[in-house]
């Protein structure tokens, strides 16, 4: 074999390797990404062993057979669907997704697949809704995102509470956190006759007529074979068996095209876009990050108390003591902080309801609850290291000269190892500052919340996040600086350089 001929062969056997591990057979076409939000039952979600599975899949994957191409499904948030989209980090989606004017301004749709519909779920017990009129002044939780975040808008006097799954809507309900939910009918009738939505109804059954389409970014080349595909499977009678299997019906009558108007290429671009689309948001940002700020100094307040008890606590003589304040720290450190927002907020309420009584928890209450635990328990080191650095010698001297425990810990020790805690404490204040950002999950509008919510609305998901995050940095810059000014302060040769530079 010839040089030539042998580095021909080894390209072709690791080509073929290439292939075969990435699972990509040539015969069967293209790959698409599709990206779907599987917390929808029963469109899309997700089975006991994690598998994918609901209507909205067994359907797409017929179409990929009768197109001769293959899935691989991502799973993405609902608002994060359409930027993806754009960004064309994933080629189709298919996540229920109403065919809304508004949408195909940026993003294109297939024919539609699903006839839907929004609904109105509230406590069996409720007899003031009786319909979207009587909704308004009403606390509603809704999906961010969703046809039925923009119908909540537009009722006079209502308090919207969005949260990132339907799911999440339909628990805060629930809890009696809110009067109403307006999610898609049959996502909420499927959850309330499987059971898992028990003491709910639904009044006023279809709000609005939708139509699902698989969507795709504009002018994309996977349209018109999704389409085919789509078509296919409507005609040969496979779309009525998956039809059969998820909803116990025949399926209604599908009109081949929905007539919205404008489709194609309203999203204007170019830098000077950009920055006055950032402009713009720039007020609600910034109401957002008062938010922030008092749910960061709130939480450090309360997470310095405690967090300095239990660092005392663990320097106690007393062996069980110690235990307590050690387990508390490796439970609050060693758990995410998401999960505990979760328990408190969701879990904690449910777990009363079931004994029997009733309380729910203020998201602003539960946000610094769980905030103030977790950084409590990192507080509580800084203290105790603290406390620990500082020589022996020192509470020798003190005692020595006559000082009681409790008077050389409060005017030799403490002031001397506060100092040691102010840079470890900065970053305390810096981290949990940006871990505010996880308290939206619980529909709490601080900063990131406030961001979601106008992407949601323009679908300009880099320059809002980029808006974002230039805000959280102004934020822990200027608290840097504060915490490097403190520092100068309680440095006592500094202070004294200071005070001789005055005397001058
Ligand atoms: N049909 C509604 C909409 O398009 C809700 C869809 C939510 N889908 C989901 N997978 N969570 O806005």
């Amino acid at each position: 074999m010839t040089q030539f001929a042998f580095m021909r062969w080894c390209l072709v056997v690791s080509l073929s390797l290439l292939l075969v591990s990435c699972g990509v057979n040539p015969s069967a076409g293209k790959t698409l990404r599709v990206a779907t939000e599987p917390a929808f039952p029963p469109f899309e979600f997700q089975g006991t062993g994690g598998e994918l599975q609901g209507f909205s899949i067994d359907l797409m994957n017929a179409i990929a057979n009768a197109a001769n191409f293959q899935v691989n499904f991502l799973s993405l948030p609902f608002d994060g669907i359409i930027p993806a989209l754009q960004g064309k980090t994933v080629d189709a989606a298919i996540s229920s997704m109403t065919i809304t004017e508004e949408r195909a301004k940026t993003i294109a749709f297939s024919r539609p697949y699903f006839k839907a519909g929004l609904a109105i779920a509230i406590h069996a017990d409720n007899q003031n809704i009786t319909g979207f009129d009587s909704l308004q002044n009403k606390k509603i939780a809704v999906q961010i995102g969703t046809t039925g975040a923009k119908k909540a808008q537009g009722i006079p006097g209502v308090q919207i509470r969005s949260f990132d799954s339907a799911p999440l809507a339909l628990q805060e309900l629930l809890n009696r956190n809110v009067d109403a939910v307006i999610n898609d009918a049959p996502v909420t009738l499927y959850a309330i006759n499987t059971g898992n939505l028990q003491g709910i109804k639904v009044v006023e059954q279809l709000l609005t007529e939708e139509y699902y389409g698989i969507a795709t970014a504009q002018n994309s080349p996977n349209l018109p074979l999704i389409n085919q595909g789509l078509t296919k499977v409507l005609n040969n009678g496979i779309y009525n068996q998956i039809y059969q299997k998820w909803f116990k019906a025949t399926p209604p009558q599908l009109p081949a095209k929905l007539a919205i108007g404008n489709q194609n290429g309203a999203g204007t671009s170019g830098i000077f876009n950009s920055i006055s689309i950032i402009l713009q948001a720039f007020p609600t940002l910034l109401w957002g990050a008062l938010v922030t700020l008092q749910l960061t100094v709130l939480s450090v307040v309360l997470g310095l108390v405690g967090g300095s008890l239990i660092g005392i606590i663990r320097l106690s003589h007393i062996a069980s003591v110690r235990w307590i304040a050690r387990a508390y720290v490796d439970f609050f450190r060693g758990t995410p902080l998401l999960v505990q927002i979760f328990m408190i907020y969701f879990g904690l309420p449910a777990v009363a309801q079931e004994l029997g009584f009733n309380f729910n928890l203020d998201r602003l209450v539960a946000g610094v609850i769980a905030l103030s635990l977790n950084s409590a328990a990192y507080i509580a080191e800084i203290v105790r290291a603290g406390i620990q650095s500082i020589e022996i010698g020192q509470a020798e001297a003190s005692q020595s000269l006559g000082l009681s425990p409790v008077q050389t810990m409060r005017y030799v020790i403490f002031p001397q190892a506060f100092r040691r805690m102010i840079p470890p404490l900065g970053n305390e204040f810096i981290s949990l500052l940006k871990d505010t950002s996880l308290v939206s999950v619980i529909g709490f509008e601080e900063l990131l919340r406030k961001g979601q919510l106008i992407v949601a609305d323009n679908y300009r998901a880099f320059e809002i996040y980029a808006g974002v995050a230039v805000v959280y940095l102004c934020l822990t810059l200027l608290s840097s600086q504060a915490f490097s000014k403190l520092e100068a302060w309680m440095n006592p040769v500094q202070r004294q350089k200071k005070y001789d530079r005055e005397l001058k």
